[in-house]
């Protein structure tokens, strides 16, 4: 009704209407809305041009005088024969520029810079756009692109950079993080491969590389000018401690993959296969917009659980009465979160599973408490490790709280962000690092201990907001106490109802 009025009353005014917009400009209209409604049909909450542009201005006050720092895109991986794997940026790349296709490369310059007429402290080199490229694999945002949508005044071709006029010799310091070993050389024109040979060139690399002094000088100033290792630094402490835009993203990877951990807990039953249980959380992650997952997924059931990084996940039925471990992030516009619950497959924990359980909340909790800007971050490990060690004293599994074992293997506390290992200095906790609490108790079949113990493998993992109010943990969405885990388990699943014909 509403839309038959709408049409009726827009012809009767239509010739009001057409005094004021020639055919033309209705055109035009019509045009710039389509294409502004499909640029709106993809996120619109990635980080903003200025969030990466204040962030280069950042590491230009930390850069030493008279240098410049260069940072180089991830190369593009290849998974078999002509398939590559789906493109993921270098995460300081993309920290710096926004930009997130490859064969790329950033200069960020301390002082400003002049060739010819053009003045600038910065300058990034792209992908050139190319119509048959694009009709394959997508838009690209070429030169016009980075400097409207990334903010970089000076934007070239990739295919520019050999004739680039820069002297690079006149700098006290060149800064770059040593090159990735899986570039290769590809079809594409000014591919990253292309681009590093150049800038070795233009920086007279191989000489240091190759250690062969056949000129002492230019040896001994180029051997001094390039620093393989500054670079990291500067971007280590820039990365680990996250500004408010960081935070929005992080929290909401975080919350999606909390969701995804509660979702799996009501729909676990012990005919699930360990394959379906990770599809259950990934398809959470594509459910809110999540992009990746942001590491590869850990669903381990029983002894599979006692192992770090397992990530087959191809056990075809958890069984009846095991624990599954299900360490997993969702990666949201870049930002991965990292939370692991170890639940039981039938919704109740064993006598056994739950005593080591119920240990490993303890040290989890106590670790957490110590999140406080100016704490050690070795702390919280320190802290676990005392209250897993007397607990497991006291279960008789390990002779006494000093006895060597191997049943708690890794520490507790990792930052996250870009990365899921995000680069740290590991020394306090300072306001607005995000920082991982993970103790765990892994018992495998064959241990020296009682075998009542077999094949209990119990993680606990949250991600800790450190604030000026002590530590928050932006995981909390997915329920973590023993008792929580079993109550959760009996809540209604929607996936129960989902039933797909039997396939032979
Ligand atoms: N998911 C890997 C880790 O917990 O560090
Ligand atoms: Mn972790
Ligand atoms: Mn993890």
């Amino acid at each position: 009704m509403f839309t038959i009025y709408f049409i009726f009353g827009f012809v009767k005014q239509q010739h009001q209407l057409m005094k004021f917009f020639s055919l033309k400009s209705l055109l035009f209209l019509f045009i710039f809305s389509t294409g502004f409604a499909q640029q709106n049909d993809k996120p619109q909450d990635f980080l903003k041009k200025e969030f990466h542009t204040e962030r280069r201005a950042q590491l230009r006050a930390k850069l030493p005088k008279n240098s410049v720092a260069v940072v180089f895109a991830n190369p593009v991986r290849n998974r078999a024969n002509d398939v590559d794997f789906v493109y993921h940026q270098d995460p300081n790349f993309y920290y710096l520029t926004g930009y997130r296709e490859p064969n790329a490369l950033v200069f960020i310059f301390k002082e400003n810079q002049t060739i010819g007429n053009k003045t600038f402290n910065e300058v990034i080199f792209v992908q050139e756009r190319n119509e048959h490229a694009e009709m394959w694999n997508g838009k690209r945002l070429g030169v016009a692109g980075a400097q409207d949508e990334l903010g970089f005044r000076v934007a070239y071709n990739g295919g520019e950079f050999k004739s680039f006029e820069l002297n690079f010799s006149k700098f006290d310091k060149i800064l770059f993080e040593n090159f990735k070993n899986d570039v290769r050389d590809t079809d594409e024109s000014a591919d990253l491969y292309d681009l590093i040979k150049v800038f070795k060139e233009k920086v007279s690399f191989d000489l240091i590389h190759l250690n062969n002094p056949t000129n002492d000088k230019l040896y001994n100033e180029t051997k001094k000018r390039i620093d393989t290792k500054t670079l990291q630094k500067l971007m280590t402490n820039l990365r680990e401690i996250k500004t408010k835009e960081e935070l929005v993203l992080l929290k909401k990877a975080i919350e999606i993959s909390a969701i995804g951990q509660l979702e799996m807990m009501k729909a676990m039953h012990p005919n699930m296969s360990e394959t379906e249980a990770q599809g259950v959380h990934e398809f959470v992650y594509k459910k809110y917009g999540a992009e990746f997952e942001g590491y590869p997924s850990i669903v381990g059931a029983g002894n599979n659980g006692c192992i770090l990084h397992y990530i087959e996940n191809n056990k075809t039925n958890v069984g009846d009465n095991n624990l599954i471990l299900m360490d997993l992030g969702a990666e949201y516009r870049g930002y991965t979160a990292d939370v692991t619950r170890t639940i039981p497959t039938n919704g109740k924990f064993s006598t056994e599973q739950k005593l080591i359980y119920d240990l490993v909340y303890e040290a989890q909790e106590a670790g957490i408490a110590a999140y406080k800007i100016g704490v050690d971050m070795q702390e919280p490990n320190h802290i676990a490790r005392k209250i897993i060690n007397k607990g497991l004293a006291e279960l008789g599994i390990i002779a006494n709280e000093n006895s060597k074992h191997n049943y708690f293997p890794h520490g507790t506390s990792h930052h996250i962000g870009l990365d899921v290992h995000d680069p740290g200095n590991y020394e306090k906790f300072e306001e607005n690092m995000v920082v991982t609490m993970e103790p765990g108790i892994y018992i495998p079949i064959g241990s020296p201990c009682d075998e009542k113990w077999w094949g209990i493998g119990v993680r606990i993992e949250d991600d800790i907001l450190v604030t000026k109010n002590g530590p928050v943990n932006l995981s909390v969405l997915a329920p973590r106490k023993s008792e929580e885990i079993e109550a959760a388990m009996q809540l209604p699943s929607v996936l129960s109802d989902f039933k797909l014909p039997v396939l032979d």
